[in-house]
């Protein structure tokens, strides 16, 4: 070895160092690897009669056409779906501080366990007697929600944080008509996720937008100017989407409930408040939690998640079906609450996805849970703190598990925008951070490092976001140049969507 090998100081852990796989050329899709014939299987004969489709299917429902199937061998297609894996950045390769997803690394050790051939092959109609080890894991995880939560009862059905938020609105609503209440509106602050307002309307509830004050947290006087008894509930993130702590909450919730109204809390990340507070002790009656953001499940990509909703004691009787319940002789089975508002999700929910956050919470204990906590808001408060005096610290409190930066001042004198330091990170082997949400913070950058990176990995993340922007602002324009895509128009990509291969193959 040189002497110059010996001292090479190794890249830390997570900053992705190894290029994606040969440069820029394009993966093509898997059809265009197929030729007829060529197939990925091979099934034994297994001696029983053959049947005809047209026998078994009714004939409007059988096709005209054979449908066109992709014929590749397991060879190709392995080799393609590496080549895209290479080409992919994930939590796997290096950190990844997209505020508000929370993309953390998932460990192994939860894949292993939703992996058990006793969790994994069993189908979901086997009778409960059969299956009573799942009852109790739903049982058991559901438990830990509640006591997570500071909550009374859930469920475990919807499969995203947004269908968390669905079913917590139908509850709202369950819950006013057996008050013999028909109320109208539900405030939002104006730091909401997107998916708020859109619940909100798809839950036949118009909304009501607060703004939030010079704290970055809810104006209690244009609270209460709204409130009256025509407001079913008041949906809140806390931390908010700043990643600040809603200070005033106990305020609120006597305000919300002075008028008769619920208090909703969008738990899709409860990585900071994990064993340090609850939502049930500041008030809140309806919390929705995002497993794949908080325990382990691993998300990007659309799924499948886990947004299970826990409910104070006034509402258990609403909640969807079916729930796994432990009988005084110790033996589960599933039950329908009272005063259901039906089903949210075919079966019991995204089954091994709860497997995985049931592991997580196992592995972890009470203790180490809360350590999470600690962990994720030590980390932002860190990677804050060296950013400070590079970027603009809208709202420079003390933050929870993200905070929210801006090119604001950057761009005025270098016309720097949040978008190009976004690119410019993927260069320097980083994830980029989430960018112009929350919508109230001019080019705003969210960064939620997590806990799961060291110190050596946010030096790294810190120290490449203050060279990015000490860089002359034509440098990042052009970013990323080294990913396998580059700068694409993004309005363009979203005005004429392409989505599907026949549109690839006769673009219109
Ligand atoms: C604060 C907040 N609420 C709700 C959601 C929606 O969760 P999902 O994407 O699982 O539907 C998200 C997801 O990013 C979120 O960050």
């Amino acid at each position: 070895m040189t002497s110059e090998q010996n001292a090479r100081v190794p890249a830390p852990a997570g900053k992705a160092t190894s290029a994606p796989v040969m440069g820029r050329d394009g993966e093509a899709t898997i059809f265009e690897y197929s030729s007829p014939g060529r197939k990925a299987w091979s099934f034994r004969s297994t001696g029983l009669p053959e049947w005809e489709a047209s026998v078994l299917v009714a004939p409007g429902l059988l096709r005209g056409e054979p449908v066109e199937l992709v014929e590749v061998p397991e060879r190709d297609l392995v080799a393609h779906v590496t080549r895209l894996t290479h080409r992919q950045y994930s939590v796997d390769l290096g950190a990844y501080p997209l505020g508000s997803c929370t993309m953390k690394y998932n460990p192994k050790l939860c894949d292993d366990a939703a992996s058990l051939p006793g969790l994994a092959n069993v189908h979901p109609a086997t009778p409960a007697s059969h299956c009573q080890g799942w009852l109790e894991l739903l049982w058991s995880l559901s438990n830990a929600l509640c006591e997570v939560t500071g909550m009374k009862a859930a469920t475990l059905a919807p499969p995203a944080g947004a269908a968390g938020e669905l079913t917590g609105l139908l509850l709202m609503r369950a819950w006013h008509d057996s008050q013999g209440e028909s109320r109208t509106k539900v405030i939002i602050p104006d730091s909401a996720h997107g998916t708020n307002p859109a619940s909100v309307t798809l839950g036949g509830y118009e909304t009501v937008t607060i703004p939030s004050d010079d704290r970055g947290l809810v104006d209690m006087t244009a609270l209460r100017n709204r409130l009256d008894r025509d407001v079913a509930g008041i949906m809140l993130t806390n931390p908010n989407t700043l990643g600040l702590f809603e200070e005033d909450i106990a305020e609120i919730a006597a305000a919300a409930h002075d008028v008769g109204a619920l208090l909703y809390y969008d738990g899709a990340n409860l990585n900071a408040i994990l064993g340090v507070t609850r939502p049930g002790d500041m008030g809140f009656d309806i919390v929705h939690m995002n497993l794949h953001k908080t325990f382990a499940v691993p998300h990007g990509g659309g799924g499948p998640g886990a947004g299970p909703v826990a409910v104070s004691a006034r509402l258990e009787d609403f909640l969807p079906g079916p729930i796994a319940q432990r009988g005084d002789d110790g033996t589960f089975t599933w039950v329908e609450p009272a005063r259901s508002i039906g089903r949210v999700h075919s079966w019991y929910g995204n089954a091994l996805a709860l497997a995985r956050a049931w592991s997580y919470i196992l592995a972890n204990g009470g203790d180490g849970l809360r350590r999470v906590a600690e962990g994720a808001v030590l980390n932002s408060n860190w990677l804050k703190s060296r950013l400070r005096g590079t970027y603009d610290i809208p709202y420079d409190r003390p933050a929870m598990h993200e905070f929210v930066a801006s090119t604001s001042t950057l761009k005025k004198r270098t016309g720097l925008r949040a978008l190009d330091v976004a690119k410019r990170m993927l260069e320097e082997g980083f994830h980029a951070p989430t960018v112009y949400f929350p919508l109230i913070v001019e080019e705003a950058l969210m960064i939620e490092p997590t806990e799961t990176e060291s110190v050596e990995t946010l030096e790294a993340l810190a120290e490449a976001l203050i060279n990015i922007a000490g860089e002359e602002a034509g440098e990042a324009v052009h970013a990323p140049r080294s990913t396998p895509v580059g700068r694409v128009d993004e309005a363009l990509a979203a005005r004429r969507l392409q989505a599907t291969w026949d549109a690839v193959r006769q673009p219109s």
